[in-house]
């Protein structure tokens, strides 16, 4: 998306990617655009396939007690929603849009490490990497680490240079994705005794399933039918609603975690998305969040080139960004402690949380608060 952000500035630049294109074009991850998403990847003209194949939703449901409540976005946010269109047709549809401008993309690079982006004047940042076995070297004005969390970038930077802002949850999510139309138009968030559940999905015919469980979860001891069984129970509404069920084509458990570099930049290296912060999955705000760094990056780098190296909002991209992102992080570490339980939970505990959620479906101010936030606080 930086790529594609800084080409339409006339701006030059080169991905390289250490997986396949197959790989990153197939991964599952979460499928949740918010409104700002959209609306930047149809200005930018990326917008043609999710508009055609994306499911635009206007509310979730929150269910507890043994019942469903709607937060309506559209009518708490003045219009705005979210489109479900999964992240890896996204990677395809900017792969597509690279490829086709004559952008590089050098897939697979192998060993890749990034050197002397550091603060001063004498430097030159320069990535290395191999290629078909080939040694590459690539020297470059700027170094954007869009590397993940488990890239090479963030643990280039000097020991003692940013610090890291980190809470692990006690809890994982197990995931599947099942061939059975979803059993719902829009999601269900779904509060439990036995433990949080979602109902997602991909399309008409597929849906994204997932439950708590420990985040070391054994998934031999998972066989489809212990899942649907479990889902069941979680999802049990009164009215004889039950989820459909079919076969399940994937399977997966995630760690739950939140995490945020500070400063977001060194020198001449910026991190952008999880290379700077990680988010639980609670609000599915991964992407946006990265999508909102390269946005931040792209404008601040078009500056630097457009008004004769002037760097002010390059300077301030770590300030910029971490506004938003501490935001975001308040909201999805929300979401995720009051939809789940946790082992040292206490009888009070439990009541609060059903009290929050109360408060949440019948408190105005209070459902506007979580729709503000799931469909996206402004991009800027
Ligand atoms: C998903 O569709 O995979 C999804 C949706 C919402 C979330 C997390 C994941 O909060």
């Amino acid at each position: 998306m930086l790529a594609h952000l800084l080409h339409l500035q006339g701006i030059e630049s080169v991905v390289i990617e250490a997986r396949s294109r197959q790989c990153i074009e197939e991964r599952i991850r979460a499928g949740v655009l918010e409104q700002g998403t959209v609306d930047l990847l149809n200005e930018t003209g990326l917008g043609e396939r999710m508009q055609r194949e994306g499911l635009l939703h206007h509310g979730i449901e929150l269910r507890f007690g043994g019942r469903g409540h709607r937060i309506d976005f559209s009518e708490l946010t003045g219009g705005r929603g979210i489109t479900i269109y999964a992240q890896h047709e996204l990677i395809k549809d900017l792969v597509a849009a690279r490829l086709s401008a004559g952008g590089q993309i050098f897939f697979e690079a192998r060993g890749v490490s990034v050197h002397n982006f550091g603060l001063g004047s004498a430097a030159q940042p320069t990535i290395r990497f191999r290629q078909d076995e080939e040694p590459r070297e690539l020297r470059c004005d700027f170094i954007a680490g869009c590397d993940g969390s488990h890239g090479v970038c963030r643990p280039a930077i000097p020991a003692g240079a940013c610090a890291a802002f980190e809470r692990v949850y006690p809890i994982g999510w197990l995931g599947i994705m099942a061939e059975a139309p979803p059993s719902s138009e829009e999601l269900i968030y779904c509060y439990h005794e036995r433990g949080f559940a979602l109902h997602s999905m991909r399309s008409p015919h597929l849906t994204r399933l997932y439950l708590q469980c420990a985040p070391d979860e054994d998934l031999a001891f998972w066989p489809d039918a212990r899942i649907w069984e479990e889902l069941q129970t979680r999802f049990t509404v009164g009215g004889g609603w039950r989820l459909n069920e079919g076969p399940i084509l994937q399977k997966g458990v995630t760690g739950m975690h939140s995490l945020v570099v500070e400063p977001m930049q060194y020198g001449r290296l910026f991190l952008a998305g999880d290379a700077a912060h990680i988010v639980p999955p609670t609000g599915a705000k991964g992407l946006n969040l990265a999508i909102g760094d390269v946005r931040v990056l792209a404008g601040a780098l078009a500056e630097f080139y457009h008004a004769g190296g002037r760097s002010s909002r390059l300077e301030q991209y770590s300030q910029t960004c971490l506004r938003r992102v501490w935001r975001v992080q308040r909201f999805s570490w929300w979401m995720t402690s009051m939809l789940h339980c946790f082992a040292d939970d206490n009888p009070f505990d439990r009541r609060r949380q059903l009290a929050e959620l109360d408060y949440v479906i019948s408190s105005r101010a209070a459902s506007q608060s979580l729709a503000e936030s799931y469909t996206g606080l402004p991009l800027d």
